[in-house]
């Protein structure tokens, strides 16, 4: 049996998708198991990841788990109740590194992976780069105005597609030779938010305008939605990233054998979000 957390989400819905597909038993935890549409065969179970004593009945009988990080879990909590239940290994959600080194975000995640091997559970980490699906966020402005307000035009990211996420998270929870291993991903290019922008548009057949953001205007749009503190570092990862060439990681083929998709696939799958 294995555990997926964040299974409603973008990665974590893949994840019971691909477990699935490959014949897996899977159960999938949410905090709304009676709303939840699962691909068949996959049982929602209800958990809260901020409140480890709500994920034990769900640890029961599970070989392998993927723990999706929730910004302030018990993360030490969370892994003793699953070795208590005999759980055998963790896939975990982790981060590459980041753009202007380890800030805020980087120092959780790595102090993520520091609990897990705390708690003597064969591991695998897969650390994504920037995900492509952070640019959802700008669907309802492309929908409304066929306009991208951003800052840092010129940030260079090589982000991943969460499906190809996804597929390093199932690989590693299906295979136990996984254990042990560190997977880095990017996508296949670097790209600039302009160059982002552009391809966005050539899918969607209709040019985009960008409309450059000061930074301060960003921080006021990330900070209805994040901490102060995270706002101030997604800000400090974009300053940083600006006039580098993103590094790519070669995660993605080190897991699944196959390249990463293109910022041009996962706009084409997402068109109908900008339309
Ligand atoms: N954005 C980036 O560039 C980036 C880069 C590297 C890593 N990451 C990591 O990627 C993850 C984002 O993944 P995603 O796109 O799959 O997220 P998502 O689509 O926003 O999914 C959110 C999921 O979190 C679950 N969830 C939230 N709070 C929960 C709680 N208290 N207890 C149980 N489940 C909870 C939700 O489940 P229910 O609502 O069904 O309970 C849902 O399945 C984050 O962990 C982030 O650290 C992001």
């Amino acid at each position: 049996m294995i555990l997926v957390t964040g299974a409603t989400g973008r990665i974590g819905g893949r994840v019971v998708h691909e477990l699935i597909a490959a014949g897996a038993a899977v159960r999938a935890l949410t905090r709304r198991p009676d709303d939840v549409r699962l691909p068949g065969g996959a049982v929602a179970v209800y958990g809260d990841l901020l409140v480890a004593a709500s994920v034990e009945p769900a640890f029961e009988g599970v070989d392998v788990a993927y723990l999706f990080p929730v910004p302030g879990w018990p993360v030490a909590a969370l892994l003793a109740a699953a070795r208590k239940a005999g759980v055998h290994r963790i896939v975990l959600l982790s981060s590459a590194p980041l753009p202007g080194g380890p800030g805020v975000i980087e120092r959780q995640h790595r102090a993520n992976e520091d609990a897990v091997r705390v708690s003597g559970l064969p591991w695998t980490f897969v650390r994504p780069s920037a995900l492509m699906a952070n640019d959802l966020s700008w669907a309802p402005a492309i929908r409304a105005e066929d306009t991208v307000y951003q800052a840092f035009p010129d940030a260079s990211l090589a982000p991943v597609d969460e499906h190809d996420v996804a597929a390093v998270v199932a690989a590693a929870l299906l295979d136990g030779d996984r254990a042990g291993h560190t997977y880095e991903l990017s996508g296949p290019q670097p790209l600039t938010t302009v160059e982002r922008v552009a391809i966005l548009g050539e899918v969607l057949g209709r040019p985009l305008r960008f409309t450059e953001l000061s930074p301060r205007e960003l921080r006021t749009a990330l900070a209805a939605g994040h901490p102060p503190a995270v706002a101030d570092a997604m800000i400090g990862i974009l300053a940083a990233a600006t006039g580098t060439t993103a590094p790519i990681l070669p995660g993605v083929h080190q897991a699944t054998g196959g390249p990463p998709k293109t910022y041009a696939e996962w706009a084409t799958r997402h068109a109908s979000h900008f339309r």
